[in-house]
């Protein structure tokens, strides 16, 4: 298993990883309805246009098997709002259910904190939903801090996130 930057042709591949972890883990979090919407079309053309834009200020990373197969990726880069307290911001990490609790999200997670460092982008903040409980263990073993919460929109559910931050 390798950890790498993201080409553009792994973009079906971070698709589907997307896609059905986001149908595994947010299952009973999020509507069925919701879930059920979701492509893998639709999510490759994003995660196109965010290989494509790609910079020193926002990164995209993959976790590769031996046979090829994306696994994992984590993506990662300067905070989406104005803070002026952080600088930071881990977007999105997402491994393939039967490859969880490998140790594979503790490689991508630790590469990205990293790759934040060097880039001058610390403090980072994580945005994650309050009932994924496993996504908050894991953070919180890697040694992020929770610090504060908002209530974001996904379709028509108001839903608890909470912010760990890493210093
Ligand atoms: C959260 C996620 C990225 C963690 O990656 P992973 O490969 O499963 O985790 P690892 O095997 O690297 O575990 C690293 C550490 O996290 C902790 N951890 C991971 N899953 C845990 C769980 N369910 N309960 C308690 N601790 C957990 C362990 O302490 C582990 O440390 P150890 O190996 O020293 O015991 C992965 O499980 C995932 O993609 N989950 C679904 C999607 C998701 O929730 N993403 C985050 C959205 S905000």
């Amino acid at each position: 298993m390798v950890i790498r930057p993201a080409k553009i042709s792994d973009s079906s591949g971070i698709a589907m990883v997307n896609v059905d972890a986001w149908k595994s883990t947010y299952k009973g979090i999020i509507s069925d309805e919701y879930l059920d919407n979701l492509s893998y079309e639709k999510r490759e053309q994003a995660i196109r246009q965010i290989i494509n834009t790609a910079d020193d200020k926002k990164f995209i990373f993959v976790a590769e098997n031996i046979d090829g197969r994306i696994i994992g990726f984590a993506s990662f880069g300067k905070y989406r709002e104005n803070d002026n307290d952080i600088n930071g911001e881990l977007y999105a990490i997402y491994i393939l259910k039967e490859f969880q609790g490998k140790g594979t999200g503790k490689l991508l997670y630790r590469c990205a904190m990293q790759k934040l460092k060097e880039s001058s982008l610390f403090p980072v903040i994580i945005w994650v939903l309050d009932e994924n409980s496993q996504a908050r263990k894991f953070y919180e073993s890697m040694g992020a801090a929770k610090v504060k919460e908002r209530f974001i929109h996904i379709g028509n559910q108001e839903i608890k996130e909470l912010a760990y931050i890493v210093i």
